[in-house]
Formats: C-alpha cells, structure tokens, sequence
C-alpha cells in the first residue's frame, strides 16, 4: 500500500475473493492477448509474401478448429460469468445478524447514522469481524459509496434506498470515497471507516450517543401526526403499523408489497402508490415536509415494532417504555388503547417488476407468511 496503491488491502470478508476473480480476469484476459499477438506474428513471417507474383494456395475452412476457438471461450466466459455472479450474490445479502447503519449523503459529505443513536460526518466507527448492513439514500444528486479497502461500491440515489453490506477483517482506518461525479466537490467527499475492536466498539457506542433513530420516529409519529390514524381502536383509518417491517402487504386492486424500507418511504412520500387493501387513500403526501433523516427514524420505528427477527435483538436496543406502541398510544392527543399487533397487507410489483406472490386468501391477522421473513429486512426482488 506505499506509493502506488496498485495492491490496496484487503480488509474485508469479500476483498480477497473479489481480487482472486479480479487476478483470474487479468491472467484469461492476458493469456488470450499474448495467444493471439504471438500468432500474428508467426503468421505474418510464416506466410509472408515470398515474390511479387506468388499466389498462396486457397485454403478452406476448418470445422475443428471453429469449434475450439468457439467451446473453450464460450466455457471460459461461463465461468468468470458464474464465479462473479456468486460473488455479487454474496454480496447483495447482508447476513442476518448484521449491524444496521443508516447513510445519507449529499453535497458533499456523508452522514452516518447508529442504531444506538450516534450520529456522524464522514466517519463510520464499526467493529471488527461483525457484520454491517448499510441503508442509504441521498439528499441531493447521485452519489456512490465506495470503499476500496473492503472492495464494495453502491450507487446511493436520491428517492430511494440501495444497501450494501461488508464485515471488516482488521482494525484500521480506511478511506471511504464518492465514486460517483456530484459536483464541485466531489473530489473532497472522502471519508474514513474506523473498525475497531469489540472492545473498543463496545467503548465507542457508550459515549456521544444522542436520541437513538428509533426513538426520534417514535417521536416524530406523534409530531406528524401520524398516530391519529394509524392508531387501534374503533377510530382507526389507517392499518397498523406493528408487524409490518418486511411482511407482504396486500394491496389494494390486487398484488402485494413486501414492506421493505422504500415501500415505508414511498408510503409516506406518496400514500396514494400502493394503497393497503382495505383503507381509504386518505393519507397526504408528507412531500416536502420530512427530510430524509426523518424517513430513516420513522423506518427504524417500526422496524422496532416489526415482527422478530434473527440477530434483531442485537441491533436494536430496547426501547425506553415511553416509545412503545401502547405509550405512544395513549399519550396521542385523543387517547387511545392498546394495539394489538396485526401484520400487514400489500401492494403490487415494486419498481423493478418484482413481486411476491401472496394466497389470494383474506388477511389473517396476527399471522405473517414466513417466507416474507427476510432477516435483515433486505427485501430486494
Ligand atoms: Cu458525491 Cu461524488
């Protein structure tokens, strides 16, 4: 890593599997090259004109030889295609026990912010050997989060929300980059990643943490407004919003949504998208009047009162008892009682044309397909 940074580091889980791909690449991509240019030059002297007046013999075509240099690279091409595809596959599905962190970026600097509240410019503190899932967006234009060290790059686009997810293998500082033209400055958005150990993670997370991102939403429910109808009681005129992180919802005029974080943020930026079969389109459009770090409090909201997940209780502190369903509840300016949870209802195929099937049977409440339980939440089509 001194001078040129021909070699950088490996320093997570997939860098030494995406450079072994990389080195095999090179070495395919270089042997053909040196095939092909020796050839050429022992054709150009072997069959080079002898006499001005020489004419070369006609020679057909070989069925042999068309089939070799067709199979093997076709064979060759096949297995850089499925190597890397595993490779992508991999790194598209953050492990369920992985560490939930929340990105926005803008012109220009990256905002980082912690399940347990911390809250960061251009810096992320994770721990070593620990798996961290990454959920961005952006403010502004599109910018890309990379990270050479970890060999991981996401676009991070305005109006909605990519992930990434990578596990550090070795405590360090390591250079986070934009990769992605925004601007004037993008050549300053830089940032570091900070891995450090257990230990000192575990030091880190225990000081400078502000209102954890879960219970600002819970506060912003009430700020908004939201829990005047998204309440359970006879007054209710909006589902629920208990058990509905990463469950399908059916939809109103047929299909189904699985309620992942950009259906949460279309819901809330747009209600009239995809309509939960059952209610009135009666939700306004909250365009305009909540930031992006407020969408991200109010997702991480009720991801906490989402149902159970694998490796959930590890990243997601318990609530104070003031931010629970029942005290937001009856604290809501008209009072209401307890909810019960209920799982949720669904919408149609998602930008991309993905789409979960759900039994056309009617919603049972209380029970949530297992098959929508996405650990991690990373429900991509
Ligand atoms: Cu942000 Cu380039």
């Amino acid at each position: 890593m001194n001078g040129l940074p021909l070699f950088p580091v490996e320093a997570s889980t997939v860098a030494h599997r995406t450079d072994i791909l990389t080195l095999f690449l090179v070495l395919l991509a270089g042997a053909f090259f040196a095939l092909v240019m020796a050839a050429m030059l022992f054709f150009v002297v072997r069959y080079r004109r002898r006499s001005p007046d020489e004419i070369p013999p006609q020679i057909a075509g070989s069925t042999k030889l068309e089939l070799t240099w067709t199979i093997i690279p076709t064979f060759l091409a096949l297995v850089a295609f499925f190597w890397a595809a595993k490779i992508y596959a991999d790194e598209t599905q953050p492990p369920p026990n992985a560490i939930d962190v929340s990105v926005v970026a803008r012109q220009w600097m990256w905002k980082v912010q912690h399940t347990e509240g911390q809250e960061e410019i251009d810096e992320m503190h994770v721990p070593v050997g620990r798996p961290v899932k990454l959920t961005m967006t952006s403010q502004d234009v599109i910018h890309s989060f990379y990270v050479p060290d970890f060999r991981i790059k996401q676009d991070v686009l305005p109006g909605r929300y990519t992930t990434t997810w990578f596990e550090a293998t070795s405590p360090g500082s390591y250079r986070l980059e934009c990769s992605e033209y925004c601007g004037t400055n993008h050549s300053h958005m830089l940032g570091r990643i900070i891995v450090m150990t257990p230990a000192d993670y575990a030091n880190w997370l225990s000081t400078g943490a502000t209102q954890s991102p879960a219970s600002q939403g819970a506060r912003l429910l009430q700020q908004f407004g939201c829990v005047s109808c998204h309440r359970d009681d006879s007054l209710r005129r909006a589902p629920p919003l208990e058990n509905l992180y990463s469950q399908p919802v059916r939809l109103a005029g047929g299909g189904t949504a699985i309620a992942d974080e950009n259906y949460i943020r279309e819901s809330i930026l747009n209600p009239a998208a995809k309509v939960v079969e059952g209610w009135e389109p009666i939700m306004p459009t909250f365009e305009g009047k909540i930031n992006e770090q407020q969408i991200l409090d109010l997702i991480a909201y009720i991801k906490s009162i989402g149902p159970e997940q694998p490796g959930r209780g590890l990243q997601n502190p318990i609530l104070p008892a003031v931010f629970t369903p029942a005290a937001i509840a009856s604290s809501a300016p008209s009072g209401s009682p307890e909810p019960t949870p209920t799982p949720f209802f669904t919408l149609e195929p998602l930008p991309g044309g993905g789409s979960t099937p759900v039994a056309p049977s009617t919603p049972t409440p209380g029970v949530t397909p297992a098959a929508a339980l996405t650990p991690g939440g990373g429900v991509t089509p």
